[in-house]
């Protein structure tokens, strides 16, 4: 009996020090910590780790490329079973799928996506994001939808849509199918878009608001029909400026429609206010749920399959995205 029982506490033991020398570690690596979204994914991230036992560091590119690379290096000098990267530039992931690779460390891209030819190259490379043409078709469906809802918002009568376009980081899947599938969603609604200005304000709120300030005094807001941004900061940048301008705040004959991407807390409070029309969720939570999983599943040799999301391709998790507005105004 005494026996016995020395034998199942060492089994026990055994058992118990294999797990623990197996915890997976995850290397994480974010483009750059001062932005809203990816401070949400961080977060959400951080979170799964903890509930799947798994440890996770997180480090801050600085948006910059060569910070980010010897972060990379670091984890993998240093043992990590796994790599959660959204890179600085998506174009240099092929120089961090050939590290991984060499390696033989998974990686999982988030956010900033790889071409389909360097996930490709890898058998162990994966992406977890959302399809940017279909945030961009939501939010111009947005804008068409209040155009179409409000013959008044078509200022110059002339049954065309005038609109500032603000735009993310140069080379961002985000910023380059956003910007066309949000025109194009306009277009296909029946109403013909008339890009009147636009600019890059690098998701930066406070870049926005320094453009729609200078566009407010050179156009004149009388002839801005609406506002099409490729994330919610620089919607609320646009929102500021036009706020300071006396429009959006609630004299309804000095408004223009506002929309965003991302669903971040401070747009939907901009939105109860009224001086935002509409955002679309960029679901940061599945998102980092996702990549988490995903990359548990990977590092331990478990079924990627089995992780309560959808692999497309052998290389994808997609998360949709969804319209998000405060009822009629
Ligand atoms: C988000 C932006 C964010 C960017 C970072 C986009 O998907 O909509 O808010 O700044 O990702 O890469
Ligand atoms: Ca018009």
């Amino acid at each position: 009996m005494r026996k016995v029982f020395i034998l199942t506490l060492i089994f026990v033991l055994s058992l118990v020090s294999c797990s623990y020398s197996e915890e997976v570690k995850i290397g994480s690596c974010i483009y750059r910590f001062n932005d809203a979204f990816m401070l949400r994914f961080r977060n959400a991230m951080s979170e799964e780790s903890e509930k799947a036992g798994a440890k996770i560091d997180i480090a801050d590119g600085q948006d910059d490329q060569s910070t980010q690379d010897a972060q990379i290096d670091d984890y993998i000098n240093n043992g990590v079973s796994v790599l959660i990267v959204n890179p600085v530039d998506r174009m240099s992931s092929q120089a961090i799928i050939d590290k991984a690779k060499a390696a033989n460390i998974p990686v999982v891209f988030i956010n900033r996506e790889p071409t389909p030819e360097m996930l490709a190259s890898y058998e162990k490379a994966y992406y977890v994001g959302a399809k940017a043409e279909e945030s961009g078709t939501q939010s111009g469906e947005l804008i068409a939808e209040y155009f179409k809802a409000h013959p008044e918002a078509d200022k110059n009568h002339d049954g065309k849509l005038q609109f500032i376009l603000l735009r993310g980081q140069n080379g961002h899947q985000d910023m380059i199918l956003r910007s066309r599938y949000s025109v194009q969603a306009i277009s296909d609604a029946g109403i013909e878009p008339v890009e009147i200005a636009g600019a890059i304000a690098n998701w930066d709120k406070l870049q926005a608001m320094t453009i729609m300030n200078a566009f407010l005094m050179s156009i004149g807001p009388e002839n801005i029909e609406a506002v099409i941004a490729n994330n919610d900061e620089m919607a609320l940048g646009a929102v500021e400026a036009l706020k300071a301008s006396d429009y959006n705040k609630g004299d309804a004959s000095m408004y223009i429609p506002v929309v965003g991407v991302d669903a971040n807390a401070s747009a939907l409070d901009a939105m109860d206010r009224g001086e935002m029309l509409g955002t679309v969720l960029n679901d940061a939570d599945n998102q980092g749920i996702a990549a988490v999983k995903l990359a548990v599943a990977l590092a331990s040799g478990g079924d990627i399959n089995s992780i309560g999301y959808e692999i497309t391709d052998n290389k994808y998790i997609w998360v949709p995205y969804q319209k998000v507005t405060r009822g009629e105004k």
